[in-house]
Formats: C-alpha cells, sequence, structure tokens
C-alpha cells in the first residue's frame, strides 16, 4: 500500500506527464515461483523488465523493496499455499518496517492471480499488486500507479497486444541453461484443467522473435535451451515467408546457433506429435534424447472423460513409432489418479501402461476438482482415501522405473551440463541428457561446463559418477 510505498518509490512527476519510480536508486527484487517452466521464464522476465529501474535480485524477502509471487493454480494445494505464504511475507515486511528498513512492494502474479486476483486483493488486504501472467510487461506502470494511487493495483486482462513484443528488454541469464517460451496457452480443455482459463488461447511467436531471443540467451553463455509452451509441439509461430513454422523446424533453426549444444523442449501433448518431430530426434545430434509426454491415465474411459484426444493405444503407438526412430530415447510422463469415476480396472490400465512403456521419470497427483473446470462438478467423484491409496501404488510403480534407469547408467560415459553445487564440498551436480541429476566431485571452474562423467552409482532420485578422462567416449551412453 502506499503508506509502505512511499519511503522508497521516488517519482518524478512531470507535468501532464506519466509517474515513473525514480530508476537511480538499486532496490532489491525478490520473487518466489511456483508452478511449472513457464512460471520460471515469466520470473527471469520480470526480473529484466524492473533492471532498469534499479532492481537487483535478492534471496532473501527480508532484504526485498519488492516481492513477487508468482502462483500455479493448477491444483488446490497449490493455490491454498499462496495464501498462506502472502501472510508470511506480510510479516516479514512490518518487521522490516519496524526495523526502520522501510516498507515493500507485494504483488501477486501468475495462474492464482489470473483466477482469482481480485478476491487475492480482498482477502489480502495488505497485499499492493494482483496481475496476470499477461501483464508483467507493464509492471514499471504498476508500480508508478500503485505508488501514485494510494492503493491496490489489479491487472489480470488479457491484452490483444502480445506482451512479447512489448518486453524491450534483453534477456540476462545466469548458468548455462535457459528457457524460451515459444508458445502460450491452451484450447485443448482438458476437463479437470484450469490452463486454459488461466493462461488463454494458445498463441505461437513468431520464429524470428524465438530466434532472436535464442541468439541473446546463446550471447550470454546458454549451452542449453529449452523452448517451453504449455502444448510446445503445436507450435506454428510464423516464419519469415508468412508460413507456419513447426516445432522441428524450429528446433532445427536453434541447432543452427554453434554455441547452443543441447536442445530440450516441453510440454508436449501426445496426440500432436508428428513425424517431423520424431525425425528431428533422429537428425538432430544437439536434441536431447528425451520427450516429456504426459499421459494421465492407461484407460480409454477415463482419457475421454478426460476430454483427451488420444486413445491409451494412441498413446502407445506414438511411444513405439519414438522408440523405433530412436532407441535411446527417454520417455517421462505425468499422471493423474482418482479421476471422476475411476474404477480399480481403469486405475489397473495406468499400472499396465507403465509397465508396458517404462517412463523414466513421472509426476503424479491425485485428482484436485479445480473451480470452473467441468471435470471438478462430475458427479463420480473418487473418495480421498482411494485416491491416496491409487497415488501410492502407482507412486511405486513409477519410482521402481526410474531406480531400474538410473541402475542401468551404471558404467555408462554419459555428458553432464554441471549447473549447481552439491551438498558435500567438492562436488558440482549436473544433468545428463536424460535430466538425471549427477553428482561428481570437480573443480568449480567447471561450473555451466559439459563434461564426460563415467556412472559408478544409480539410486531414485540421482546418480554418482567420476569425470571421465576418455575423449572418445560416445556421445550419451557408452
Ligand atoms: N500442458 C501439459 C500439462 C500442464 S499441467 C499437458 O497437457 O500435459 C501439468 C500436470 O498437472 C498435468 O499434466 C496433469 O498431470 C496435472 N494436473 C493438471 N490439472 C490437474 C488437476 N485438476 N488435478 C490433478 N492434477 C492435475
Ligand atoms: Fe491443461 Fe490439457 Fe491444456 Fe495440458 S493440454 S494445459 S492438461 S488443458
Ligand atoms: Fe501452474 Fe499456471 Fe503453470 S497453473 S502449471 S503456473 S500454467
Amino acid at each position: 500500500m502506499a503508506c509502505l510505498l512511499t519511503p522508497m518509490i521516488k517519482t518524478n512527476r512531470t507535468e501532464g506527464g506519466p509517474t515513473q519510480p525514480n530508476n537511480t536508486l538499486v532496490k532489491k527484487l525478490y520473487i518466489k515461483t511456483y508452478g511449472c517452466q513457464m512460471n520460471v521464464y515469466d520470473s527471469e522476465r520480470m526480473a529484466e523488465v524492473l533492471s532498469p529501474l534499479g532492481f537487483v535480485a535478492t534471496d532473501t524477502p527480508a532484504d526485498a523493496d519488492m516481492v513477487i509471487l508468482n502462483t500455479c493454480h493448477i491444483r488446490e494445494r497449490a493455490a491454498e499455499k499462496v495464501y498462506s505464504e502472502l501472510g508470511r511475507l506480510n510479516k516479514v515486511r512490518d518487521k522490516k518496517i519496524q526495523n526502520g528498513d522501510g516498507g515493500s512492494i507485494l504483488a501477486v502474479t501468475g495462474c492464482v492471480a489470473q483466477a482469482e486476483g481480485e478476491q487475492i486483493l480482498s482477502r489480502a488486504p495488505y497485499v499492493d499488486m494482483a496481475f496476470g501472467p499477461q501483464t508483467y510487461h507493464r509492471l514499471p506502470q504498476m508500480i508508478a500507479e500503485a505508488a501514485r494511487k494510494d492503493g491496490q493495483v489489479l491487472d489480470t486482462e488479457f491484452p490483444i497486444e502480445s506482451k512479447f513484443d512489448l518486453l524491450n528488454v534483453p534477456r540476462a541469464l545466469n548458468g548455462a541453461s535457459a528457457f524460451l517460451t515459444v508458445q502460450e496457452g491452451c484450447d485443448k480443455f482438458c476437463t479437470y484443467c484450469v490452463v486454459p482459463y488461466t493462461r488463454g488461447a494458445e498463441n505461437s511467436r513468431p520464429k524470428a522473435d524465438v530466434m532472436a531471443e535464442a541468439a541473446q540467451l546463446a550471447n550470454c553463455g546458454a549451452k542449453e535451451i529449452t523452448l517451453v509452451g504449455q502444448n510446445v509441439n503445436a507450435y506454428h509461430g510464423i516464419d519469415e515467408n508468412g508460413d507456419a513454422c513447426t516445432l522441428a523446424s524450429l528446433i532445427k533453426s536453434v541447432a543452427e546457433i554453434d554455441t547452443v549444444e543441447r536442445i530440450r523442449y516441453i510440454t508436449s501433448y501426445p496426440a500432436e506429435v508428428d513425424d517431423d518431430l520424431i525425425g528431428a530426434h533422429r537428425d538432430i545430434d544437439k536434441l536431447m534424447p528425451y520427450l516429456h509426454l504426459p499421459v494421465q491415465s492407461g484407460s480409454d474411459k477415463i482419457l475421454k472423460a478426460m476430454n483427451r484426444r488420444h486413445s491409451g493405444a494412441e498413446y502407445r503407438r506414438v511411444a513405439e513409432k519414438i522408440l523405433a526412430t530412436r532407441p535411446d530415447m527417454a520417455l517421462s510422463s505425468d499422471f493423474i489418479v482418482g479421476f471422476p469415476g475411476e474404477t480399480e480396472r481403469d486405475f489397473e490400465d495406468t499400472c499396465d501402461l507403465v509397465r508396458d512403456i517404462g517412463f523414466v521419470q513421472s509426476y503424479s497427483f491425485v485428482f484436485s476438482p479445480r473451480p470452473g473446470t467441468p471435470a471438478a462438478l462430475m458427479e463420480n467423484q473418487i473418495d480421498e482415501q482411494v485416491k491416496s491409496e491409487r497415488l501410492a501404488r502407482l507412486q511405486k510403480l513409477l519410482g521402481q522405473n526410474t531406480l531400474s534407469f538410473n541402475e542401468k547408467s551404471i558404467g555408462k560415459t554419459m555428458e553432464v551440463l554441471l549447473e549447481r553445487k552439491g551438498k558435500k564440498p567438492g562436488q558440482l551436480v549436473g544433468r545428463s541428457p536424460y535430466m538425471q541429476a549427477v553428482v561428481v566431485q570437480a573443480d568449480d571452474k567447471l561450473m555451466n561446463q559439459i563434461v564426460s562423467v563415467k556412472i559408478n552409482n544409480g539410486y531414485g532420485n540421482s546418480l554418482f559418477g567420476e569425470l571421465s578422462t576418455n575423449k572418445n567416449n560416445e556421445r550419451f551412453c557408452a
């Protein structure tokens, strides 16, 4: 609120002109991010938008002049967390004021803000701003407005113009791995899912914009670029000739950037995996041999009730085709158990699919009824205890798959992009081509480098290995 903003935002008011925050002061920005890779991307972009106003990142909210909570609405528990987190952050701010360190702006964005921004502002009246994922390019104006009008700012519009066209700030990057949003929104309307409502209709960025951003990221040191979209394989941005560019063709162009060594994409929709994309995995060395392809359920009856546009058999066919084209590919997936009407037989169909395909990594959830989605209103809701019991069974099976894949990695030599320090001194942790966490003793100088690692041990969550001196090892797995 303005009383809290006043000590820290100075405004330069020009006669008749807009009010702008003074951009000569250094201010600290704390962003906490929940949810998917797109939220991670958005948080990075918000920091970039605020950088010209003098904001620099801090990882302690107690220091921050601005706190942004970037939220996720996908499941009930995720959304409920927002209010407890806001309460906590408000207390941190009160303490900061009591200590004479000035106030801070408390802002909420992401999918919860998009879905219920107005309720947030009334349920948590100490929140200064709520804005959706499509308007953060306007952050400088929102900050000025909050300072000026002594009240809360709400901006949950879906503007006609795309934020990407208005984000006139260069990319900055910490590390060697970057997310790049190429497509946003979803028109699939799975009956359980809030994303079509919180992110809006599917929209692909023009290829030239994506390539310009990829080049910027490469210049900042990105060795790995992950192309992000809610349905990234539905990407159809216009190319230089005004034609629709496919994801496969976009990947091919990104692969032409010399210093980019690894390309990934997430998340794909099974019914839209085409032959070009499968072929790209065969033809483009830099494209990692790993595909996250959510199936949700193995039961055709449930898939239909979910409004997924694929059957279990169709999913299996896609998986088979991928593995026939590139046998060292690995698949990961998402699952929902306890969807309305799910019988023990339906659940067993899901387990059968898991046994047959052998996903190497998985994310599984109990069905969470979300306000405004058709599945929340379905009559045959499943008892919470049955849901939890099925989730435990499925997770056991999925965990066995992951463990067995990790154990099979023992003795192999893999290329690992080292990206953070490990728990023990001298350890660095990176990711294999298959997204496995790999722990290795390595000099800090190797941080953000791709190194060859011989795997000595494989557990449920990580691999342990040693730097390999064999320069002739095969590209991924020996
Ligand atoms: N666009 C991606 C997924 C986005 S949401 C896709 O189509 O696959 C990420 C995952 O959250 C989903 O794959 C699904 O498994 C899970 N999820 C989404 N809505 C959910 C709900 N209402 N209850 C439980 N899990 C849900
Ligand atoms: Fe949600 Fe389905 Fe769209 Fe994925 S495809 S974002 S699960 S509606
Ligand atoms: Fe969550 Fe929104 Fe992503 S609901 S999963 S943050 S698109």
